[in-house]
């Protein structure tokens, strides 16, 4: 069981500390959709590992304003929410009444308790759009990757993308490389490596899985590039050693296959999380992790607290301090043949 489904994890504060994805990254997916010519009256889609809804939430206004659109067709959007702990559906659905209480003849959700591999929506090949965000490392990825295929419907989209490891890459006030160096090589080894500390706290194989930017996923998805899956793209972003891997599958005005014409434009930054923040808020965030978690529930200090000690220690960071960190990122959108 990952941490996330205990009753006493706190899915609030969850919401409240975790980083999110930005809206121009969700119009970019439905740019890769092709909503801007959508020809139905209703669309279907499905949210897995939804947490506390946090897509979803960001989803809900841009799909209103196509709604109220009268020039498209689009009308009924219904949304399976799924995620693997009851905890955080129960969060999800506050979080989501919320902002559908005012167009409730246009959104159905439903909500859904399963494991990713598993979910059963009772009807197959009806999925116009399926995203997992920051789950699919907790998943056995063939599994996970046939079952998707078969709730899609031929050209549906699969969607999904991780995010992991902050990286310090500006301390305000200070021009000294130095410690951000040290900053980011304290965390790797507070973090990961140093023995007594978070570490041995990670569920493993998702962690590993994670780091690895979903090495081992995108590779049976690209495997089956042609066969099963098509006009798929990745982009992997490592801001701690610079490096930017992408692939695109897509030349972006060939008629492909599927005859239709795409006009879908490759960007590597769209999901570039940069965000300037206290070094508090950073610590917030810490918390959040299962890992952390798994050690608060089982120490008198809070495994954050301990980590600012060491950052004030080795490069004077104290909690109001201002910085900006950038997280590795890695997505991967591909269509249902
Ligand atoms: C890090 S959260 C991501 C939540 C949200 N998608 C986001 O991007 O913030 C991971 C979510 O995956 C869920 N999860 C863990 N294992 C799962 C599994 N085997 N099947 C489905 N969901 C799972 C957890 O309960 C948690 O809500």
């Amino acid at each position: 069981m990952s941490a996330f489904s205990a009753n006493t994890f706190n899915s609030h504060d969850y919401s409240l500390y975790r980083p999110s994805y930005s809206t121009e990254f969700f119009q970019y997916i439905f740019q890769y959709l092709g909503l801007n010519e959508w020809k139905s009256e209703s669309i279907n889609i499905l949210d897995v590992g939804s947490g506390p809804g946090t897509c979803i939430l960001k989803i809900i206004p841009i799909l209103k304003e196509v709604i109220n659109n009268k020039e498209t067709p689009l009308k009924k959007v219904k949304i399976f929410v799924s995620d693997l702990s009851n905890t955080m559906l129960n969060e999800a659905k506050i979080n989501i009444d919320k902002v559908i209480r005012d167009s409730l003849e246009s959104f159905e959700i439903e909500y859904i308790q399963s494991g990713g591999e598993t979910i059963d929506l009772k009807i197959n090949e009806q999925i116009d759009l399926i995203i997992a965000a920051e789950c699919v490392h907790w998943l056995n990825s063939e599994k996970w990757l046939d079952c998707m295929h078969k709730l899609l419907k031929k050209d549906g989209v699969l969607a999904y993308w991780g995010y992991v490891d902050p990286v310090f890459t500006k301390i305000e006030g200070s021009d000294d490389k130095n410690r951000l160096k040290i900053a980011n090589d304290e965390y790797n080894s507070f973090v990961y490596e140093e023995k007594g500390k978070l570490g041995e706290y990670w569920q493993q194989p998702g962690r590993s899985k994670l780091r690895a930017l979903y090495k081992e996923v995108n590779e049976i998805a690209l495997n089956n590039e042609g066969d099963k899956w098509y006009e798929t793209i990745m982009c992997r972003r490592d801001p701690l050693i610079g490096e930017i891997e992408t692939i695109f599958n897509n030349d972006g005005n060939s008629d492909g296959d599927n005859g239709k014409v795409s006009r879908f434009e490759f960007k590597d930054d769209v999901l570039k999380m940069e965000m300037r923040l206290t070094f508090e808020q950073l610590l917030n965030y810490m918390d959040t992790w299962s890992s952390s978690f798994k050690w608060n529930s089982s120490h008198e200090e809070k495994v954050s607290l301990l980590f600012g000690k060491k950052l004030e220690e080795k490069v004077g960071l104290k909690k109001s301090d201002d910085i900006v960190i950038e997280m590795k990122t890695v997505y991967l959108f591909t269509k249902k043949v």
